[in-house]
């Protein structure tokens, strides 16, 4: 399984581990590590360039929020799972999870639907096969006591938006359609925390709220692009381009196949493969309580099909919830008319996008050594420099790593270990490039530069690569 590998690899090399564990770890938590943290702004920067490039306007709120905002949104009311506890060890689950792995493939909408489910067919206990026998409605937004008020960390960044709308609105000039966006953490209490940066209890979204006109629903035109696989919740798979995808039906809003194709360039930019990413719409009864209809990216790992990113219609519910309940207008003049705008949502789980990327980018050579095929853009180190060996190369490898790190800050320096031991340390962290200083160096100033992918070698002037206005580009 790649999973273990990646989980493995991520903890021994600081792209992330469990958070805590000197006390034991907390389930649904983790860090991220030196290299995690560089892969990740690497990430975030892709996603927050392909919307500088849409216009869109970017906003930083707070991540706990007083109860009216979720009571608006309806977070309060309806963010829930259902879950079951199991009455001989106590164990908590969520019902979907526990009934798929009792081959119950059907998820029941209600408690009462739920209770119907258990009492007609025996469900076990995954952890000690006791029977399930009720359930229930498990919220999963964490309220904080305050001093005089109980204050709720949000579940998703959304709402710091919808809350913002007017005074977005003004900034960008009352412009419509208008999109908003908004990076940082969401916390949901989740009953089963797993799969590492898959299912967490504080996670990271990079969140877009597209504001349009409800009577055209629309964006940008839909540029020309490759085929992709769509998965209609009417039909068969179907392979097509966003363009056909809205002209045939398939996708219903034309805002929504823009953000699909949007959303596919993203995943293939920072790395994921593209014959593991499709895009699946929600049954009706999977829809959140703030959607009219939804798609998902998801990415296929480990022989599962994993949702990386939601792309949600989420029509004017938010806004109109936002205006009923604080009596503010949040209505917008268009050409004369009066309107609430509607709202299309690609909501990306940069945690998920950030496994994603791990799990289809490492492979294994035939020699049993591991690679990290990541894009250089989004690898932690751009380059690594390295002296052949210490004695005498020292001084004039430490120089060129100083004068390519002034450059370009993300690179390493490694002079320990024999050189392919160092090679494939690189290897396995993604470093796309390393660059050895040898004796030859030393007479005519060439260094090798290796190629992670090929392992092929070339020989180039060390003033070229300093001389290069972008080293990544040069290389
Ligand atoms: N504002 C819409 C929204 O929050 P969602 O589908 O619930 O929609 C969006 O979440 C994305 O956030 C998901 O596609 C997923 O990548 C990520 N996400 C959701 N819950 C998560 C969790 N418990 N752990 C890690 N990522 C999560």
């Amino acid at each position: 399984m790649i999973y273990e590998e990646v989980i493995e690899l991520a903890k021994r090399r600081g792209f992330f581990w469990p958070s805590f564990s000197v006390y034991g770890g907390t389930r649904g938590f983790y860090d991220y590590g030196p290299l995690g943290v560089l892969m990740r702004d690497n990430i975030v920067r892709v996603w927050k360039e392909e919307y500088m490039r849409e216009g869109a306007v970017f906003i930083d709120t707070p991540v706990l929020a007083p109860q009216p905002v979720f009571k608006a949104s309806g977070h309060i009311d309806r963010f829930s799972d259902l879950a079951v506890e199991c009455p001989s060890c106590r164990s908590k689950f969520k019902l979907e999870s526990v009934l798929k792995r009792n081959g119950i493939g059907k998820v029941p909408l209600n408690v009462e639907e739920a209770n119907g489910v258990l009492t007609s067919v025996e469900v076990k206990c995954p952890e000690c096969g006791a029977r399930l026998r009720e359930a229930y409605d498990f919220n999963l937004m964490f309220p904080v006591q305050g001093k005089e008020e109980t204050l709720y960390l949000r579940p998703e960044t959304a709402q710091g938006i919808f809350v913002n709308f007017r005074l977005l609105n003004n900034v960008a000039r009352n412009r419509l359609p208008m999109a908003a966006a908004q990076l940082g953490k969401g916390f949901r209490n989740e009953i089963s925390p797993r799969q590492g940066l898959i299912r967490m209890r504080e996670f990271t979204q990079g969140e877009v709220e597209v504001f349009l006109d409800p009577e055209r629903k629309e964006w940008k035109e839909i540029p020309d692009y490759e085929e992709i696989l769509f998965v209609p919740n009417t039909g068969r798979p179907v392979r097509a381009t966003p363009r056909d995808a809205f002209e045939t039906g398939i996708v219903k809003n034309k805002a929504l196949a823009y953000f699909i194709l949007k959303t596919h360039r993203i995943l293939t930019s920072v790395g994921i493969e593209k014959g593991k990413i499709r895009f699946r719409q929600h049954e009706k009864e999977e829809l959140a309580h703030y959607a009219s209809d939804s798609w998902d990216a998801e990415a296929n790992l480990d022989d599962e099909w994993i949702e990386v990113v939601g792309i949600a219609d989420r029509g004017t519910y938010d806004l109109s919830r936002h205006q009923q309940f604080s009596g503010q207008p949040l209505t917008v003049t268009v050409d004369g008319r009066e309107i609430l705008p509607c709202v299309v949502e690609p909501s990306y789980g940069i945690d998920r996008i950030f496994m994603a990327v791990l799990m289809t980018s490492l492979y294994t050579r035939s020699n049993g050594f591991r690679v990290l095929r990541l894009p250089p853009h989004v690898a932690p180190y751009h380059a690594a420099v390295f002296p052949l060996q210490k004695k005498g190369l020292e001084e004039r490898s430490r120089q060129l790593f100083e004068s390519l790190q002034a450059k370009d800050p993300y690179i390493y320096y490694d002079e320990s270990g024999s050189i392919g031991k160092r090679y494939a340390r690189q290897d396995e962290i993604g470093t796309p490039f390393c660059i050895t200083v040898d004796y030859q160096t030393l007479e005519d100033d060439s260094v090798t530069v290796r190629f992670r992918d090929t392992a092929e070698q070339v020989r180039v002037q060390a003033k070229d690569l300093l001389e290069s206005s972008d080293l990544l580009s040069f290389l």
